[in-house]
C-alpha cells in the first residue's frame, strides 16, 4: 500500500535554529504513526507545517498523491487535515456549542439559527460519546472534555489525516483510554494519524509505525514496531545509552524540616498529616484525582485551609499565603506551568530569574544583571534548554522547553522547602535525568522535597519515601526499599465493591 501522506524534503528554519532539516517519511491511511524525539527536536513546527500554520522554507507536503499547500490551518481543516494542539485553541469564553460548529453555525437570513446550532452540537457531542451541555462556556470545562471538543470539530470536516500533538499529558487514566478508543476508531475509517508523545509505552501501546527525530534531523522511520524496542528507540531517541533511568544514590537525612499537621481543606475527604526530614525526598504517588496537587495548594495557601498547620524549621507559619509561605521557605511548581507560569514577550533569563530576582538585587535597588546571566547559563546547560541564547523570547521555544524555563525559576529559589507537582511533565527522557539530578543535589543540600508524580516507576526510582494518597487522604507509606509495584496500586486503585 502506497503512503496516503508523505513529507519530502521538509526543511524550516527559524532566526538561529534549523527546526527541521530535510526531513522526508510517509504514512498509510488506517495507520497510526508514532512521532517522537526530545524537547525541541522539532515534532510541533512539522505538525504546524502540515496544518498551514507555518510554511516551510523548502519541500513539500503530498496528500494522494498530490501536492499540498495550506496557507492556514482552515484551509487544511476544510481539505480534511486536523491537528490536535499541544495547547488548546478553543476560545475559553465562548460556549462549547459555538467552539464546535464553528465555520459551520447554520444561517439563515444571514442570522444564525440558535436552536439548530444546538441542536448539532448535542448530535456531535453525542457521538464523541460525551454527554456535556452544549450551552456551557469551555473554561468550565475540563481538559479532557476540551479535547473532545477539539476532536469532535475535526470529525465535522470529514478528516482524512488527522495528528495529536501530546494529546495525554492531563489526562487521567480513563480519559486516556476513551481517547485511545476513539483514535483506534478512526484508524478503523482508514484515517492516517499522526500521533506525538513523550510517553514511550504509549507509542507501543497504540502505534503501528514510528518516526523518530533528533535535533531537527530524520533519525531512523520504522515501518513496523516488531524491530524496535524502548532501549533502542530512547538511544535513537537521545543519541546515547541511558543506563540507570533514575541515577539514585542513597543520601544522608537530617532532622524533621518540614510537618503538615491535621490539614484539610477544598479537595482532601480528610485530615492529611505527614513529615519530611532535611535531605529527603518524598514521593506522593495516587492516580489523577487523588489530591495530590488540592494538597500542594493547601500547603501553599494558594487554596485557603479550613484546619491544620504548617511549620517549617519548628516554626509555625501563620496566615498561610503564597508570598508568605514563600518568605517562611517553601515553594510550589505548579502543574499547568505554561498556563500559569511563563511570560511569553519575556527572555528565557527573565522567565528563570524572575521569582528569585528579590534575593539578587544590589543594595535591595539594582537587578545584578550578570548573576541572573549567570544563573540563566547554568540552569539552561543544566537542563540542556533547547534556544538560540538565553535572550530567545520564550514563546518560541518549543513546549518542553518552555517546561523547563519554568522549572529552573522554582529551582533557582533559595528556599528549603520544594513542593514538586509532576516536575517532568512534557519533559524527554534525557532532561528528566538532568532533573531528577537537581533533585538529588537539593536533597544533599539538606532541603526536603515533596515530589508528586504519576508514574509510578519515577516515584519509586526517585523518592527515600513514598505516601501514597486516595479519594482526597493518605492511605499509606512505603519505605524506598519496601516498596513493591502492586501493593503501592493496590493502594491507589479505588477499592472496588
Ligand atoms: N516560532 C518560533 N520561533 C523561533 N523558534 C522556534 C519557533 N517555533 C519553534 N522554534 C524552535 O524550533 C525547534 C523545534 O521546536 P518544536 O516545538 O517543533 O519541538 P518539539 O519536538 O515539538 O518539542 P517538545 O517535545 O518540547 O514539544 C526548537 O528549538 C524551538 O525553540
Ligand atoms: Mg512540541
Amino acid at each position: 500500500m502506497n503512503d496516503y501522506l508523505k513529507f519530502e524534503n521538509i526543511t524550516k528554519t527559524f532566526p538561529g535554529v534549523k527546526a527541521l532539516d530535510s526531513i522526508s517519511f510517509g504514512i498509510k491511511s488506517g495507520s497510526i504513526h508514532g512521532l517522537v524525539g526530545e524537547n525541541g527536536a522539532g515534532k510541533s513546527t512539522l505538525l504546524h507545517i502540515l496544518s498551514g500554520a507555518y510554511s516551510p522554507n523548502t519541500g513539500k507536503i503530498v496528500i494522494d498523491n498530490n501536492e499540498k499547500k495550506f496557507n492556514n490551518p482552515s484551509e487544511a481543516l476544510n481539505a480534511g487535515v486536523a491537528i490536535i494542539y499541544q495547547e488548546s485553541n478553543l476560545v475559553p469564553e465562548m460556549t462549547v456549542a459555538e467552539n464546535l460548529m464553528i465555520g459551520h453555525y447554520p444561517q439563515k437570513n444571514g442570522f444564525i439559527v440558535y436552536k439548530e446550532l444546538i441542536t448539532k452540537a448535542e448530535e456531535q457531542i453525542k457521538l464523541l460519546g460525551e454527554d456535556f451541555n452544549p450551552n456551557v462556556k469551555v473554561k468550565d470545562l475540563s481538559i479532557a472534555q476540551r479535547q473532545m471538543i477539539e476532536i469532535g470539530k475535526a470529525l465535522l470536516h470529514n478528516t482524512r489525516i488527522i495528528a495529536f500533538d501530546e494529546p495525554t499529558s492531563s489526562l487521567s487514566e480513563r480519559e486516556i483510554k476513551r481517547l485511545f478508543a476513539i483514535i483506534r476508531n478512526l484508524k478503523e475509517q482508514q484515517c492516517a494519524i499522526i500521533y506525538v508523545s513523550h510517553r514511550l509505552e504509549e507509542i507501543f501501546d497504540l502505534c503501528d509505525s514510528c518516526t523518530i527525530l533528533r535535533d531537527g534531523k530524520h533519525i531512523n522511520t520504522f515501518e513496523c514496531m516488531n524491530n524496535l524496542n524502548n532501549e533502542i528507540l530512547v538511544k535513537k531517541m537521545v543519541g546515547r545509552k541511558i543506563k540507570d533511568k533514575y541515577g539514585y544514590e542513597p543520601h544522608e537525612k537530617g532532622e524533621t524540616l518540614f510537618k503538615v499537621k491535621d490539614i484539610y481543606g477544598p479537595g482532601l475527604s480528610d485530615k492529611v498529616s505527614f513529615e519530611i526530614n532535611s535531605g529527603e525526598i518524598v514521593g506522593f504517588f495516587g492516580l489523577v484525582g487523588a489530591g495530590r496537587s488540592e494538597l500542594l495548594r493547601l500547603i501553599y495557601g494558594d487554596v485557603k485551609a479550613e484546619e491544620g498547620v504548617v511549620l517549617v524549621n519548628n516554626k509555625t507559619i501563620n496566615n498561610s499565603t503564597p508570598k508568605n509561605v514563600i518568605e517562611n521557605g517553601i515553594c510550589l511548581l505548579p502543574e499547568e506551568r505554561i498556563d500559569e507560569g511563563i511570560i511569553g514577550v519575556r527572555s528565557v533569563s527573565e522567565n528563570i530569574n524572575i521569582s528569585s530576582r528579590r534575593n539578587m538585587l544590589i543594595a535591595n535597588l539594582f537587578l545584578n544583571e550578570k548573576e541572573e546571566e549567570k544563573v540563566a547559563d547554568k540552569f539552561i546547560d543544566d537542563l540542556k534548554i533547547r534556544t538560540p541564547s538565553r535572550e530567545q523570547l520564550i514563546r518560541n521555544l518549543s513546549g518542553g522547553n518552555q517546561q523547563k524555563v519554568i522549572l529552573a525559576r522554582w529551582l533557582s529559589e533559595k528556599v528549603d522547602v520544594f513542593l514538586m507537582d509532576e516536575p517532568t511533565k512534557g519533559i524527554d527522557v534525557g532532561a528528566k535525568f538532568e532533573i531528577y539530578k537537581i533533585i538529588y543535589q537539593l536533597a544533599n543540600e539538606g532541603k526536603a522535597i515533596a515530589f508528586v508524580s504519576s508514574e509510578l516507576p519515577e516515584v519509586m526510582g526517585v523518592a527515600d519515601r513514598i505516601i501514597i494518597m486516595r479519594s482526597g487522604k493518605i492511605v499509606g507509606c512505603v519505605k524506598r526499599e519496601e516498596a513493591t509495584e502492586e501493593q503501592i496500586l493496590s493502594m491507589a486503585l479505588p477499592v472496588s465493591r
